[in-house]
């Protein structure tokens, strides 16, 4: 048993165990962006918010979303922390540059440039937790639905995309990291778990790039969305 135990303990320590968390978690987050993408889609539907509202309701209170919500905070916390520890090592048994590297000929700019891109998107998503879960849960004069029954998140996040348009762009632009990110990240996770098979590994790859395309601009949609509603009046 301790050597199973000395076994794990090694593995996950080792470089190719800490990117396989990455990759693991990495795939796992991807999930959560399928339901969140498709929950957001409510955003577009013309009923004032109604139907936004009552998902986000059920969001922030159902029992089973807060069991989910502590595994997605898990996976999240895994992803940054493994990726932090890796990028640390990189630059531990790297500290000068190779005489003989080429980096800019024999690597693409995004995969050198993870560990930046990963800040950038790790910036969106705490920005954007304060802007709405963060006030979503906590702030007291978030306006409510004519019933009253619970919060108008709906006209809050409306309100914000338009009045605070630097917000709208910051989230178009921060998606197009997020593209580069999710691009690099699907590809990376197939070499690390050693996915390779002649006919499906390049589907699997174009999969993954259709992936980083529609997800992000999916997400930066939203903000344009709001935005071009405020420019053709209907605000
Ligand atoms: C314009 C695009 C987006 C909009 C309009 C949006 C909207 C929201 C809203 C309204 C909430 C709080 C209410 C809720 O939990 O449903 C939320 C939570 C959250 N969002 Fe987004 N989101 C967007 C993009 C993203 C992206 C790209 C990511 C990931 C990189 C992300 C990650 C999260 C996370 C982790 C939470 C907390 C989830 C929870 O605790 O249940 N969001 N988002």
């Amino acid at each position: 048993m301790t050597k199973v135990k000395n076994w794990f303990i090694k593995t996950i320590n080792s470089t190719l165990g800490q990117k396989m968390i990455m990759s693991i978690s990495g795939l796992f987050l991807i999930s959560f962006l399928v339901i969140h993408l498709l929950g957001n889609l409510m955003l577009f539907k013309e009923d004032g918010g109604t139907a936004f509202n009552a998902y986000a309701n059920f969001m922030s209170t159902s029992s089973l979303i807060k069991l989910v919500e502590i595994v997605l905070v898990l996976g999240f916390g895994l992803h940054i922390y493994t990726a932090w520890r890796l990028t640390k090592y990189n630059k531990q048994i790297r500290p000068q540059a190779y005489v003989y590297s080429r980096p800019d000929v024999n690597s693409s700019w995004i995969a050198r440039n993870m560990g930046f891109v990963g800040s950038i998107v790790l910036i969106f998503l705490l920005i954007h937790l304060y802007n709405f879960w963060f006030k979503y849960k906590f702030m007291a004069d978030m306006p409510m639905i004519a019933t009253g029954e619970y919060k108008d998140l709906y006209s809050f996040l409306k309100l914000t995309f338009i009045e605070e348009w630097w917000i709208s762009v910051f989230y178009i632009i921060a998606m197009i990291f997020f593209s580069l990110h999710l691009a690099h990240g699907f590809e990376s996770s197939l070499q690390t778990l050693g996915l390779y098979h002649k006919k499906y590994t390049p589907m699997l790859k174009k999969l993954g790039l259709l992936f980083a395309i529609i997800v992000p601009a999916g997400f930066a949609v939203m903000p344009l969305y709001f935005l071009s509603q405020f420019f053709l009046g209907n605000y």
